[in-house]
């Protein structure tokens, strides 16, 4: 069956160099390589392409609190990221980085083309800026005082308390994260990409799926809404490419980061002649070009980017592919539950294709997210691979290695099976491409209970018992092992690793999807060595624990503040007593504290005031483990009016003192106060 060979050009996000690889990164890389794997497999002419996202405020700020230049910083990262990236088999047919020659021409040609076309505008606006560092600050960069519901140690731009969305400058006590100064406005002329000039070409683009059916809709929400220009320029000091006509004008990472995909495609380009950089990149390309991404960054991949490259005359993506997030034991990856496992410490721990493998047999062609549970994944990986797979292979492999001289069969004695066998793999090829891979794999175990079961019928081990049975044997394990091939065909976009000793076993070259059209006669295999070990809990149990040790140890050191008293609240206005007789404080009995599930600061509590409980969702986390304040009495505001929050209703607030973060302290009252007391 021949199909036409198609051109194929494939990227996964380019991931930060301020942060290591960690195994929520790992969903998309796993994702991608399979696919590409699988491509590949097929024939096809693919190619797969990444980057580090070496650019931005993080980076340079991270550089600078190491005492190295940005260029070290990312050397060292890029480092560190290749090696990551190797050992889970991500095969990358190039892994460049944004901040290379490459991509300043291009992010230089784009910027110039789309600024000749008209598309850029300069405006001046004002912006916080740290008047000690000196230096614009993003949002990120600015912590503060929710103007809405007062919760301290709130983002520049979002509340996490109450879930409100507001302006830096409406931020009370607003401080600069990098140097503790209190943040000024100041104004500054920055460039605009006038993003709704393109609005009709991306909603027909839009309408035409290039992206998944959630996402486009999501797009038309934002057409709605009408599409804002987009500010592509930062003021120095700034980590990245100055704008090629405004001195000490930064391109935004932003900008340059999806031309790094670009830029890592055409340095591969100029190391291989058999790559035209032109021919995949001009608007009327015949070749295929994707790009895996998580959820987060779909504004930037199906808005920006389409529209960037629509005005520069390149062609557009063919397709932009989101994927969900990653929770581990049901929750978000979290540094405070030691959830937050990199990639390094997995590798020091546990096999990565039991990762391949898990993620494979959960992964789907929607955003959903997608749960590492680890007793799952140990149960999952024992029972499918070891358990199924491998387990057809060691059963018949010792037969065939001793009693026939390692010699297969000179027929296949089931040659129904066998092509029963053969021919699911159009629909396993099917769902691979529609990135099912959680369909494929069940299909793939499917036929791994078939031919156990075969085997379990023929039995060989009790033909062995009896006499002039020798030829069954031989055929049965022959079957087995042809069986065996084919599911290890289909598990090798999955499995890379595993195929390959298979395909040592079975002495033959790398498996592709063609070759299994006949099965293997009349072959001399190889002595059969065990293809994967067991998971074990110990080793589960040893990654948990280095990653809690790591995250001790890495706990960002608190920025020292330059003065004390701007941590203190100065004395608010003047109130009478009958004010101060309208709150009513009671004693509270913690009964319960509980995480709250996808917030980064609140615990839930359980308040026993006297024969009635309350629940309070109290900003305290960054202080408090929840199980160190079970028991504890504290104070509570028993008659603030209810407020709902994003994380539920709270009844009530404790009371606590303290600038915020780790320093915060909860008020526990003297021995012998009762549950229920009014505090007077
Ligand atoms: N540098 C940008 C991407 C620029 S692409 C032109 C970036 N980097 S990242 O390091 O934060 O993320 C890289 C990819 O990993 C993104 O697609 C992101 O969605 C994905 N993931 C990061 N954390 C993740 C999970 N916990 N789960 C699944 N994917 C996650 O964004
Ligand atoms: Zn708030």
């Amino acid at each position: 069956m021949a199909t036409q060979q198609r051109k194929i050009l494939v990227t996964s996000a380019l991931p930060y160099a301020n942060g290591s690889i960690h195994l929520g990164h790992l969903v998309e890389y796993i994702q991608t390589d399979i696919w590409v794997r699988f491509q590949k497999m097929q024939g096809h002419n693919c190619v797969y392409v990444c980057a580090d996202d070496a650019h931005g405020t993080p980076i340079m700020l991270r550089a600078q609190n190491e005492g190295i230049s940005p260029e070290q910083l990312i050397t060292r990262m890029d480092q560190e990221h290749r090696a990551d990236f190797a050992e889970f088999a991500i095969s990358f047919d190039n892994f460049h980085s944004t901040h290379s020659d490459e991509n300043r021409q291009l992010a230089e040609l784009i910027y110039t083309r789309l600024r000749d076309g008209g598309y850029i505008k300069a405006r001046t606006i004002k912006q916080a800026y740290d008047p000690e560092k000196e230096m614009f600050l993003p949002d990120r960069f600015i912590k503060g005082t929710c103007p809405k519901c007062g919760a301290d140690d709130q983002y520049g731009d979002n509340c996490e308390a109450c879930g409100a969305t507001y302006s830096t400058t409406d931020l009370k006590n607003p401080v600069s994260a990098v140097s503790g100064a209190t943040p000024v406005e100041k104004e500054s002329e920055h460039y605009f990409f006038d993003l709704a000039a393109f609005s009709d070409m991306l909603k027909g683009w839009t309408a035409e799926e290039h992206m998944q059916a959630p996402i486009s809709n999501k797009l038309n929400e934002w057409f709605e809404e009408g599409l804002q220009d987009w500010d592509i320029s930062r003021d120095a000091p700034y980590f990245g490419f100055e704008i090629p006509d405004a001195p000490n004008k930064y391109f935004y990472v932003w900008l340059d980061a999806p031309i790094g995909y670009l830029a890592s495609f055409k340095n591969l380009c100029d190391k291989r002649d058999d790559l035209d950089f032109d021919s995949y990149v001009k608007e009327d390309s015949d070749a295929e070009m994707y790009h895996f991404i998580g959820k987060d960054i779909a504004y930037f991949h199906t808005l920006f980017w389409p529209a960037m490259l629509h005005g520069a005359g390149f062609r557009k993506p063919s397709a932009v592919f989101c994927h969900g997030f990653l929770t581990v034991n049901g929750q978000k990856m979290s540094k405070s539950r030691g959830t937050f496992i990199q990639a390094r410490t997995y590798l020091d721990h546990l096999n990565p294709e039991y990762l391949r493998y898990y993620f494979a047999a959960k992964l789907g062609s929607g955003i959903d997210d997608l749960d590492l549970n680890l007793d799952d994944f140990m149960a999952r990986v024992n029972s499918d691979l070891v358990g199924k797979v491998v387990n057809i292979a060691s059963r018949c492999a010792g037969f065939i290695n001793k009693k026939f001289d390692s010699q297969l069969s000179a027929h296949c004695s089931e040659i129904k099976l066998y092509e029963s066998f053969e021919a699911n793999g159009r629909l396993i090829a099917e769902l691979y491409e529609k990135r099912e891979f959680n369909q494929a794999i069940r299909e793939i175990m499917a036929l791994a209970d078939k031919a156990n079961q075969y085997i379990d019928e023929k039995k060989p081990w009790a033909l062995a018992k009896q006499k002039g049975k020798d030829q069954e044997i031989h055929d049965s394990c022959s079957v087995g092992l042809n069986l065996f091939r084919i599911l290890i065909t289909y598990l090798k976009p999955v499995l890379p690793g595993m195929a390959e000793q298979a395909e040592a076993f079975l002495n033959i070259p790398p498996l592709t999807w063609l070759d299994i059209a006949l099965p293997l006669t009349n072959h001399t295999i190889n002595k059969f060595k065990p293809l994967m070990t067991r998971v074990e809990k110990d080793k589960i149990d040893a990654l948990l624990a280095d990653t809690q040790k790591l995250l001790a140890e890495n706990k960002p050191v608190k920025a020292k503040k330059t003065n004390k008293s701007q941590t203190m609240d100065p004395i608010a206005e003047q109130i009478d007593f009958e004010d101060f007789a309208k709150i009513d404080l009671r004693i509270a009995k913690i009964i319960k504290a509980e995480q709250v599930e996808g917030a980064d600061k609140l615990l839930q509590l359980t308040l026993d005031i006297g024969g009635e409980t309350r629940n309070v969702l109290a900003g305290i986390k960054s202080a408090y483990a929840a199980e160190d304040l079970e028991g504890k009495l504290t104070v509570m505001v028993a008659n603030l009016a209810p407020r709902k929050m994003r994380f539920g209703v709270s009844e009530g607030m404790v009371l606590a003192a303290g600038p915020g973060g780790e320093d915060l302290f909860v008020l526990h009252p003297d021995e012998g106060a009762q549950p229920g007391m009014r505090v007077k």
